[in-house]
């Protein structure tokens, strides 16, 4: 990789201990994919912040990076293991709570934003089409490189928080256009009612490592982050491309190799598949983070029923969309918990509960590996039935 003489010097130490560790990693990696520099980026986002997944090595890891440097672009953080002001009503224990007040301390020298929330877009951190930016979180990353047109890999933790702090990153994979190209066409069929996510759990499934062309995509914005989640839980996917009202370019097919179609009743299928027993102690609505539309949308429809109080409920969602919609987070308020800063799959959910429903396809693959649950898929609206009367 070509170096910058003030580059050279970071990684010689001469900035300090943690800023060396930090371009060692960008340049090992960037050494790894072959890239030949690095290039500046807007943001970061950093994944790796609930207790849950990092563990006591990762509070270590934290914490000595954190005496030694701090991020240099705006860098936002990942949900962590419960909500900071409402854990005890969650029944996340004491213990718990004392290892993720370390990450969260952790972070705060480092200079990380404490957005807690895979939706930074929607929470504040919405990078601008063509900037080159580093983020972690997988949901994230698929709906920044799809359908804001920012570019940038799947980082990991420790490599998203590299980049934040020099700012920069190896300009390698999807920085780089030539690997933005689809390589399988799907062609989708009329998605159901609250089936997008599940649309996306089988696009991901078909797609693998490749980046998808999917056609005929019709889906609003709320849709397009359930849609991008899913596909990015089934498979290795951070981008796809789409043709349909939101999709901004025409796309370059010159390397599609493979052509696919994805039919309703596939899906239908699928959400059969996934269904469960019809029995949980916990709903889960909200992976991706809920946004304001999303949270009017139910509020709107639970305004004047009961709830039936048959299983625990968690609305989960940002601080800063929780802070713009007092009314209906008081409506919510009546039918369950109203969560910020962390969702079902990296709260320690197996300590709480066995059986979860979800509205969500990216829950689908992490509820029952990461949560332990026996987990059931729902669209949204037959969840909002389920929970009320
Ligand atoms: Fe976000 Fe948690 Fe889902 S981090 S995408 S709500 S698994």
């Amino acid at each position: 990789m070509h170096l910058t003489a003030q580059e050279e010097r970071i990684l010689a130490g001469e900035e300090g201990p943690g800023r060396q560790k930090a371009i060692e990693l960008l340049v090992a990696l960037g050494d790894i994919y072959g890239a030949e520099r690095l290039i500046p980026i807007a943001s970061a986002q950093v994944s790796g912040a609930s207790f849950k997944t990092i563990g006591d090595a990762g509070i270590k890891f934290l914490e000595d990076f954190s005496e030694h440097a701090k991020v240099t672009v705006r860098s936002s953080l990942n949900p962590l293991g419960l909500d900071l002001r409402r854990w005890r009503s969650m029944g996340v224990e004491e213990d718990f709570h004392t290892k993720q007040a370390r990450i969260v301390a952790a972070y705060r020298k480092l200079g990380v934003e404490p957005l807690y929330s895979c939706t930074p877009y929607l929470a504040g951190n919405r990078p601008r089409q063509g900037a080159h930016i580093a983020w972690a979180e997988s949901s994230a990353t698929v709906f920044a490189n799809s359908v804001l047109g920012a570019r940038t890999n799947r980082e990991g933790g420790p490599s998203a928080l590299a980049a934040g702090i020099i700012g920069k990153t190896a300009e390698y994979g999807l920085h780089l256009e030539e690997n933005r190209k689809p390589k399988v066409m799907i062609d989708l069929g009329p998605v159901p009612e609250g089936l997008a996510p599940l649309a996306g759990y089988l696009v991901g499934k078909i797609a693998g490592r490749r980046v998808p062309l999917v056609r005929n995509v019709r889906f609003s914005e709320d849709e397009h982050k359930s849609f991008g989640a899913a596909m990015a839980a089934t498979g290795a996917v951070s981008m796809y491309a789409y043709s349909g009202p939101m999709s901004r370019s025409r796309v370059d097919v010159s390397d599609v190799e493979e052509r696919v179609a994805l039919s309703r009743q596939e899906m239908i299928r699928c959400a059969e598949d996934l269904s469960g027993d019809g029995h949980w102690d916990l709903v889960a609505i909200g992976c991706p983070h809920c946004s304001a539309p999303e949270l009017r949308r139910m509020a709107r429809f639970l305004k004047g029923r009961t709830p039936t109080k048959e299983s625990d409920v968690w609305f989960c969602t940002s601080r800063k969309v929780f802070a713009s919609c007092p009314e209906e987070v008081g409506v919510l308020r009546r039918f369950g918990k109203v969560l910020c800063d962390t969702c079902m799959v990296v709260a320690p959910v197996e300590r709480i509960y066995k059986r979860t429903a979800s509205d969500s396809g990216k829950a689908m693959v992490y509820l029952p590996t990461l949560g332990k649950q026996r987990a059931s898929f729902r669209p949204t609206m037959q969840l909002l039935e389920a929970i009320s009367r």
